[in-house]
């Protein structure tokens, strides 16, 4: 099995950036951890703080891949063209945030995402990723 893990923008910072919000944990510390727990699942990470990069890894991930894990960053809160992209692919998609949107400022409550992925997690931290490998594995 095959899972691709698709960051937008600012996560490249996440470890240094707003560390009450995100933590301290870096996407290099949750791959070596997901590679250890799955080490049948193959794992590919990408990430990008441009709106059309990252349509372009959900488009080439949905012909390599079984699984999307998705989190879009502020262009969840945006984005009609990642929304646009999300409907077109055949392989499940699990949005993800780290933090609880709903618990932070009222422009975080609108996803362009939601209705169209499989599910959402949300809240739980570098645990949202984990989580949405298991459901990811277990669909
Ligand atoms: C986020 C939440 C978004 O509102 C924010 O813009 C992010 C990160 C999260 O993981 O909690 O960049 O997607």
């Amino acid at each position: 099995m095959k899972i691709a893990i698709i960051n937008g923008p600012n996560l490249n910072k996440v470890g240094e950036r707003e560390p009450e919000i995100y933590g301290t944990e870096t996407f290099q510390d949750l791959l070596k951890s997901l590679e250890e727990t799955y080490p049948k699942v193959q794992f590919v990470y990408h990430q990008s703080n441009g709106e059309g990069a990252l349509i372009d890894f959900l488009q080439t991930a949905d012909d390599q891949v079984d699984g999307i894990v998705l989190n879009a960053g502020a262009y969840t809160h945006t984005s009609i063209a990642i929304s646009d992209a999300i409907r077109g692919l055949k392989v499940p998609v699990v949005e993800v945030h780290m933090s609880n949107v709903f618990s932070r400022e009222d422009y975080r409550h609108k996803s362009y995402l939601s209705p169209h992925v499989s599910g959402v997690i949300l809240g739980f931290g570098m645990q949202s990723y984990v989580l949405a490998v298991q459901a990811l594995i277990h669909k």
